[in-house]
């Protein structure tokens, strides 16, 4: 089987793409899978490039990254015969990337969770891991997943949308309370995302924000446990099947689980499973496999979760193509149910061959 392995791409997650995909091509059965490794630049242009686990990790602190002069150059066009995207390959001519079997888009972010190539895959007819153009497009924006999830009857935490050019008004600060997270609407790793804790820091972290999405949230801290679930779709047309779960707890020098607390030091401890009663962890899995479904996600899914003192579980984001880091939660939770890392991916790649 002929998989190609997109990853880089040109949202702020580029380097956490690169290692994530880094860890997935070290996990895949080389008497089973012929690698194909694309990179795309944070410029967006298409490079096959080295796929060498060693070279997509992080390294004293520095990610990844996809250059022009990393690999040969791909020019994407449409093949005018209608057989769908044609890569422009300097040393072989152009070929159909149609030649693959299947793309695992082990992209983060804008184009790339976020429906866009999942589009262009479906024009030029691959089949691909993950979710469809929708569900990516539904997950990426906070706003939407909230507002869907939440008409499936799983609770969901205060919050305001600022669109391109709005404030805060005085009632939504009032309803809010302090402190708030501000984030970019569409993003991920916390990349954007500011804890405020008094009203004259807002302008700076929306600002801040903005940087990376024009459209914001605000939302009302949950004081509470970071809870994660991971959720595969079910097999021979099964309904999906939730992972245990694991507990984030940041334990030194950091507000929240932030961007450095996720892939750059040591500040985090994981309690995989997570340790909460069975009533609260069957609640949990509920309400990630409802999630999965009510935004018509497909293949995987990571699902986060707040747990308040009171065992209140609030649903955060859900993510379609969750990181898969060696530090990542999602391939752990699934290691910790019996599935080993290679068989994941595995399964995920059968899956989307259908
Ligand atoms: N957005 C990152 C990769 C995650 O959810 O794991
Ligand atoms: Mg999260």
């Amino acid at each position: 089987t002929r998989v190609a392995v997109v990853f880089g791409g040109r949202s702020p997650e580029h380097g956490i793409s690169a290692v994530s995909a880094g860890s997935v091509i070290g996990a895949l059965d080389p008497d089973e899978y012929e690698v194909v490794p694309v990179g795309i630049t944070r410029a967006g242009q298409w490079v096959l490039t080295s796929g060498d686990p060693e070279r997509l990790a992080i390294q004293s602190r520095q990610l990844p990254e996809v250059t022009a002069e990393s690999g040969v150059d791909l020019v994407l066009r449409a093949d005018p015969t209608g057989n769908g995207l044609m890569v422009l390959d300097p040393a072989e001519g152009p070929r159909a990337l149609a030649d693959v079997d299947v793309v695992f888009p082990v992209l983060h972010g804008a184009y790339g969770e976020d429906g866009t190539i999942q589009g262009m895959l479906e024009m030029a007819g691959i089949p691909y891991v993950g979710a469809n153009v929708f569900a990516s497009a539904a997950a990426m924006d906070k706003e939407f997943t909230k507002k869907l999830c939440a008409a499936e009857g799983i609770p969901v935490g205060p919050y305001a949308v600022l669109r391109n050019g709005v404030t805060l008004s005085e009632a939504d600060k009032e309803r809010l309370g302090l402190p708030v997270f501000v984030k970019p609407s569409r993003a991920g790793s916390s990349f954007g995302v500011t804890k405020v804790s008094d009203w004259s820091q807002l302008d700076a972290a929306v600002a801040a924000a903005r940087q990376i999405d024009p459209k914001v949230l605000v939302e009302g801290a949950i004081i509470g446990r970071e809870i994660e679930c991971g959720v595969l779709e079910g097999e021979a047309g099964g309904t999906p099947e939730a992972s245990v779960l694991a507990e984030v707890r940041v334990v030194a020098d950091h507000e929240f689980y932030d961007f450095e607390a996720k892939y750059l030091d040591d500040s985090c401890e994981y309690d995989i499973p997570a340790n909460l009663p069975d009533r609260v962890t069957r609640q949990v899995q509920e309400y990630a496999v409802r999630a999965f479904m009510a935004l018509d996600c497909a293949g995987l899914a990571r699902a986060d979760f707040f747990v308040t003192p009171e065992l209140d579980v609030y649903l955060n984001e859900v993510n379609t193509m969750p990181g898969f880091t060696p530090s990542s939660m999602f391939p752990r939770m699934w290691a910790a149910s019996g599935l080993e890392y290679p068989k994941l991916v595995d399964r995920l790649i059968q899956t989307a061959l259908g």
